[in-house]
């Protein structure tokens, strides 16, 4: 199906167009996601169609009350009250065990769901507007950056869907922090951090090649990707590796761009995007600089930045982004 798609911040309009089985991108303050009624499976189906996702992938299903996350979760533990009232509304996403009524397509046939109360007003009101929680994934291509603003996903997704929920600018920019409570596994790093997750769980873990603990399924397939080479150089020797590959690089005839996120090079003489290593400011505008970047180089060289606190969630991404182009030195 092709679509005349539609920007708008109407929420009764994509309210009902949720009712009748449509599928609508909408804002949060990580990223935009695109929603369907959680249990009209048809409707679910389409969102991956829509992406390119693979269906083994699955969805977050985002609410706007606690009251709801208990339609969505077999039973409501205490934890998972303390953990919700401490970072709902906001960047957290909670796998706890699923209702069975939610159909597997959401859980990719997991008996476990994500649950997620966004710190965005419009997004909760059109989630109460639509009067069911709505299944949802980034609004974006499969393997592509997230979006940050209704016209990214305009960009990458018109054609494919009705309509596009303007939320404004997603405040953080990064996704959710998802977090597997029965484990205490960080399944994604996210603005929500391990240091604050413990301040309500106690010693959680982060998931990663090491553990043996269920993942999320997502994390294994290329994300972030844009339409160029993203070359991440860590270590004590990134900033000399830097000037040389620049100099190789661009030798050879190639565009090429560096992202400082800490602001250290000196002295280069570069297109040089930098953050003066505030971590809040990159995460809020990682994706939009990659996307923007798209139409300009033909290579990216990211310096490394520590794996702390909000570190550890930009360094996620950036690794992704970079798939199999990380130099260490
Ligand atoms: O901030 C966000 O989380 C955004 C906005 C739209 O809410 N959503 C988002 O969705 O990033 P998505 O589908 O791009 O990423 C969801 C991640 C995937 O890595 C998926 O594997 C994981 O959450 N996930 C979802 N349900 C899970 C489950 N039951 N068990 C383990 N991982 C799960
Ligand atoms: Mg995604």
């Amino acid at each position: 199906m092709s679509y005349n798609t539609i920007i708008t911040t109407d929420t009764d309009l994509c309210a009902r167009a949720i009712k009748s089985g449509e599928i609508v991108a909408f804002g949060t303050e990580t990223v935009y996601g695109l929603g369907a009624d959680c249990f009209d499976e048809q409707a679910v189906k389409r969102i991956f169609e829509a992406k390119g996702r693979p269906v083994d992938n699955p969805l977050i299903v985002h609410v706007c009350s606690i009251e709801q996350a208990k339609t969505v979760a077999n039973t409501w533990t205490e934890e998972m009250e303390q953990l919700a009232q401490r970072f709902w509304p906001g960047p957290f996403t909670m796998v706890v065990e699923k209702n069975p009524d939610i159909p597997d397509v959401v859980s990719a046939g997991l008996d476990t769901v994500g649950i997620r109360m966004p710190g965005n007003f419009g997004a909760v009101e059109f989630i109460k507007k639509c009067g069911v929680p709505i299944a949802a994934p980034s609004a974006n291509t499969s393997r592509r950056p997230s979006p940050t603003t209704a016209m990214h996903v305009y960009h990458d997704m018109q054609g494919k869907i009705p309509y596009i929920l303007d939320c404004g600018e997603s405040r953080k920019g990064l996704e959710s922090t998802v977090y597997d409570v029965a484990g205490k596994v960080v399944l994604r790093p996210g603005v929500i951090t391990p240091k604050d997750l413990e301040t309500v769980a106690g010693k959680v873990s982060i998931g990663g090649k090491e553990t043996k603990k269920p993942q999320a399924p997502g994390m294994k397939y290329p994300h972030y990707c844009p339409g160029y080479r993203v070359i991440l150089v860590v270590g004590e020797k990134s900033e000399e590796k830097i000037r040389e590959l620049y100099l190789e690089y661009s030798g050879n005839g190639q565009k090429c761009a560096i992202l400082d996120i800490e602001g250290k090079l000196k002295n280069m003489s570069a297109y040089v995007i930098s953050f003066d290593g505030d971590m809040e400011r990159c995460a809020a505008a990682l994706y939009g600089t990659l996307l923007d970047l798209e139409a300009s180089i033909d290579v990216l060289f990211v310096r490394g930045i520590e794996k702390k606190d909000l570190g550890l969630a930009i360094m996620n991404r950036l690794e992704k982004a970079a798939a199999d182009n990380i130099i260490y030195c």
